[in-house]
């Protein structure tokens, strides 16, 4: 059966919109885990533009389930990982101008390199993901390097419509294939939303997915009115 990551990025971006202390992402991984999360993924930025090294390290001792760590293949994050011990790393490409991860990682490019990053992780007992394009060659190279995971990266399917959406499900179908056949483990996700995730998740040995946006989004959307409700109570209430 496929499972939920929760990614919990966007609740860290509200606190430092103000930098101070809430909302807290720790408190929210709580409540993601009370909600069913199976794993709760938070990406630790080089510019620290929403988590922070101290949120990483208070999650590793407090939550429940399985702590997916993001992370850009620099050596700054390569010694904070080997601190953490995350249950898994996923390795994304990271540019400082982006709203968010916008493509895969090519890990074609990069071999050596990321051969070694790799190594180094697994000899900390951390599994490795690569966040890539369903892409047949990127796959490939990923079982090359050491990659016990790969996550598909399913922003492409998420923005299209109709025909070509249809395409982009078949090629994160043919990838999934592909690549549970290589023996790597296969997560997606990006731009998953109420709308278009139950094509996704009931690929074949699709194992996880990974989602934030959309979540968040809804959590506001149905707990507003609630917190509304509970400031004008105490406004006029004497
Ligand atoms: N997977 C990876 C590797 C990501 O970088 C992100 C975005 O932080 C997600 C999944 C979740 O994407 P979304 O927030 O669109 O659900």
């Amino acid at each position: 059966m496929t499972t939920l990551g929760v990614n919990i990025d966007h609740i860290a971006n509200v606190r430092q919109a103000r930098k101070t202390v809430e909302p807290d992402p720790v408190q929210f991984a709580f409540l993601a885990e009370l909600g069913g999360a199976d794993s709760i993924t938070v990406h630790l930025r080089e510019d620290r533009r929403h988590i922070q090294d101290r949120d990483v390290f208070l999650l590793k001792k407090t939550i429940k389930t399985k702590l997916n760590l993001e992370m850009a293949a620099t050596p700054e994050m390569l010694e904070i990982a080997k601190q953490l011990l995350p249950d898994y790393v996923t390795i994304v490409p990271e540019k400082r101008e982006e709203v968010t991860t916008e493509g895969g990682l090519d890990v074609k490019s990069n071999v050596q390199y990321l051969k070694n990053f790799v190594q180094n992780l697994k000899d900390s007992n951390i599994e490795v993901s690569a966040f890539i394009d369903p892409l047949g060659e990127q796959i490939n190279y990923s079982k090359k390097i050491g990659f016990n995971f790969i996550e598909l990266h399913t922003g492409k399917y998420a923005e299209l419509s109709g025909h070509e959406q249809y395409k982009e499900l078949q090629r994160i179908i043919e990838s999934t294939h592909l690549a549970y056949d290589l023996g790597l483990v296969v997560n997606a996700g990006h731009g998953l939303n109420y709308n278009n995730v139950k094509k996704i998740a009931s690929i074949n040995n699709m194992n996880e997915l990974n989602i934030g946006h959309s979540i968040v989004a809804r959590a506001l959307a149905v707990g507003l009115e609630k917190s509304v409700r509970e400031m004008k109570s105490l406004i006029t209430s004497n």
